[in-house]
């Protein structure tokens, strides 16, 4: 277990870094290379432990990777190439992993056992095992005490008999998730009839993009998605793919930027997608001086060197909801926290079934930090404490990478000695570089085992 202490800045952060590459991509590229045909090439792998949990669950199943300097190869078996594996899948930390996965393995001959960490083991896996069990699919859980028609992990995805295909779907996601839409397009894959998906709002559309790029037949239009596979040939060709930079752990960076006065931070190729770019827009409406500078784009996905000018702006509190924004809310909070004004967070119910109750850590973590703030049901008030600084704090990252991160950025804003952020070593999930980055920009940090 490893704590950090976490020094008061001094002087601005200052300096041009790169981020970790997304993680979100770099799922959808590890399962959809596994299900191409040939050797797929992953460009600026960045090994976060989330990531790493599909790529020993693939394994597991007779997939194989090879680490090429920054790359990651994946060769892969072809749709109906996949083993059955002798072993439970683990997949860590990562809810990405298990629905996504979960999506695969129902049309799969084989059974298998999907397990996670104490954290992943909480989560609400029904969202997922329902329309997958409507189109056919059969998928066990743990019963949730807790929570009535919920079922968590460990998960039970049961052989889909010879002879038989899982149905065709209309389904309307009760609430935005990229994970579950995801979930039943990766399905739709072995599907013999159409999957046709609607959210409330469209979440991030790396799977959309991928899937169209790979020649799979997708047709999107706003938060609307059909894939139908009449007439498709049911094979993927290998591909190469360059990982653009996290968004959203490039908010953390961006946020130590905000909280240090005085700060000017480059934060270099970052995705700038715009399912993902809420955070962008949440901080030019809280007054940040946020220069954003297009560099292009990479497989289908847009690029940009995102910046925090050195000024003398003070930052305003804002409305912020999680549309398009919903793992950057702990980093906007954070961010509040030094604004003058109130910020409100709404809309945001999901940051209570995240890696932790999302919500309830921040309350706690902000007021460790003497900031005044008030949970919702779906949210928060902050109150701002614009030019008065944060007093110095011990928290616990209750495991949660964006927990810990946000914690960390904030204790650089603090006066009157060091904070210590328990537990750690949960960052590497998302971010293992996050340290180093840091120090790289000024920041004084100690890494204590
Ligand atoms: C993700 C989708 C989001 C997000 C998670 C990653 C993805 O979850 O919070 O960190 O890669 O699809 P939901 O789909 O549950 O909103």
């Amino acid at each position: 277990m490893t704590d950090l202490v976490v020094h008061p800045c001094e002087k601005p952060l200052r300096g041009s870094v790169p981020v970790p590459s997304d993680k979100s991509i770099a799922h959808r590229a590890l399962l959809l290379g596994a299900l191409c045909n040939g050797k797929s090439r992953i460009r600026q792998w960045a090994g976060g432990e989330d990531n790493e949990s599909t790529r020993g669950a693939l394994e597991a199943m007779g997939v194989a990777f090879v680490r090429d300097a920054h790359d990651m190869i994946v060769t892969g078996v072809g749709l109906f190439g996949l083993c059955a594996p002798a072993v439970a899948l683990d997949c860590g930390n990562s809810g990405t992993t298990m629905r996504l996965l979960t999506g695969i393995l129902a049309a799969q001959p084989f059974e298998s056992t999907l397990i996670g960490d104490a954290s992943l083991s909480t989560r609400p896996m029904m969202r997922v095992a329902g329309p997958l069990r409507a189109r056919g699919a059969r998928i066990d859980g743990a019963p949730d005490a807790a929570r009535k028609n919920e079922i968590t992990a460990p998960l039970r995805v049961h052989a889909l008999p010879e002879g038989t295909y899982l149905k065709g779907i209309e389904y309307e996601l009760p609430v935005a998730s990229a994970q579950v839409k995801s979930a039943l397009l990766l399905s739709g894959l072995y599907a013999h009839a159409p999957t046709t998906l609607r959210e409330p709002t469209l979440s991030r559309d790396h799977t959309e993009r991928m899937l169209a790029a790979l020649g799979v037949p997708l047709r999107t239009l706003a938060s609307m998605v059909e894939l139908d596979p009449a007439g498709w040939s049911g094979s993927m060709p290998a591909f190469d793919i360059a990982l653009p930079g996290d968004i959203s752990a490039a908010a953390f960076l961006l946020g130590a930027a905000l909280l240090v006065p005085g700060s000017s931070v480059v934060v270099r190729a970052v995705g700038t997608n715009p399912t993902r770019t809420g955070v962008l827009d949440a901080l030019r409406d809280m007054n940040a001086p946020l220069v954003v500078e297009p560099r292009g784009d990479e497989n289908g996905e847009p690029i940009a060197d995102v910046a925090i000018a050195a000024s003398e702006t003070t930052l305003s509190g804002a409305s912020v909801t999680a549309e398009r924004a919903i793992d950057e809310i702990p980093a906007l909070c954070a961010i509040a926290a030094c604004a003058r004004g109130t910020t409100t967070v709404r809309d945001a119910k999901e940051l209570r079934v995240k890696e932790s109750d999302r919500i309830a850590a921040m309350v706690t973590v902000l007021r460790a930090f003497g900031v005044e703030c008030e949970p919702r049901d779906d949210g928060m008030i902050v109150s701002g404490k614009a030019g008065a600084p944060l007093k110095p704090a011990t928290v616990d990252s209750l495991g949660d990478h964006r927990i810990a991160m946000s914690a960390a950025i904030m204790a650089l804003a603090a006066r009157g000695g060091p904070s210590r952020i328990t537990h750690a070593d949960c960052i590497a999930t998302s971010f293992p570089k996050f340290v180093g980055t840091l120090r790289a920009l000024g920041a004084a940090i100690d890494v204590i085992p």
